[in-house]
């Protein structure tokens, strides 16, 4: 099934994340209690920065919603300045006051937790430079578990950016796109010109492994994005 994403583009990534967490604070106000797979990166960060605002001004809730991790790198210790993991929790579930989160361990593990939980609601993502999503990298097909893979040479050159002089482990793991594919939202935030080509691969491109984000299509997506990502 092929649906039409609905797209919404902000003139700068101020309003980008004004947009991004109005949809995200509409979503938590009728579901207080959502489960939403939240992406690191530096494109959700203003997002996140906003709904913290809003979260210390009491004009929106997250205390019964709950936060799951997307991916994670291998072999670092949990205080180690790149874990994902430390990465969410400083920028989402801390500043928005979330009490509830599951993290990603072990395939096994994390598909037990979200059973529990009855599947994602939401999917806050981000886009690959090389149309990964999570850490499901090109080629990735729609059914691909949560598993353990090697990063690509463009994930380890785009992760760089957020490490300076320490290096990117070339190990990771991620959300399957099955668990992405399957959440009940997704809302894929992008921004700057970087991303311009990936994400009309992604939207208006064939859909195909090489890119994995082309799979979105098939699911309630709403994109969000800059200018200088989509003129
Ligand atoms: C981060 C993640 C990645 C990023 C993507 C875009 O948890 O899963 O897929 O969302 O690489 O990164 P930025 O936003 O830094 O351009």
């Amino acid at each position: 099934m092929v649906r039409d994403a609905a797209l919404n583009i902000q003139p700068n990534p101020e309003q980008l994340a004004q947009a991004a967490a109005d949809f995200i604070s509409a979503q938590v106000r009728v579901k207080p209690e959502l489960n939403i797979l939240v992406a690191t990166g530096h494109t959700p960060m203003a997002t996140y920065a906003e709904l913290a605002r809003r979260a210390e001004a009491g004009e929106v809730d997250f205390s019964r919603a709950t936060a799951v991790q997307l991916d994670e790198y291998l072999g670092i210790d949990d205080d180690d300045p790149r874990s994902l993991w430390g990465w969410m929790r400083r920028s989402f579930v801390e500043p928005l006051r979330l009490t509830r989160t599951v993290r990603l361990e072990s395939p096994a593990q994390f598909g037990t937790a979200l059973a529990r939980l009855g599947g994602l609601d939401l999917a806050v993502l981000g886009l690959g430079p090389n149309g990964h999503l999570g850490f499901n990298e090109p080629p990735s097909l729609p059914d691909a578990p949560t598993r353990t893979l090697a990063l690509t040479p463009a994930s380890l050159e785009s992760n760089r950016a957020y490490w300076g002089e320490l290096a990117v482990p070339e190990g990771a793991i991620t959300a399957g796109m099955d668990v992405i594919l399957a959440a009940r939202q997704t809302l894929l935030l992008v921004g700057g010109t970087h991303k311009r080509a990936v994400l009309h691969a992604a939207l208006k491109g064939p859909e195909t492994p090489e890119v994995p984000a082309s799979f979105l299509r098939r699911t309630a997506l709403t994109v969000i994005a800059d200018e200088a990502a989509w003129a």
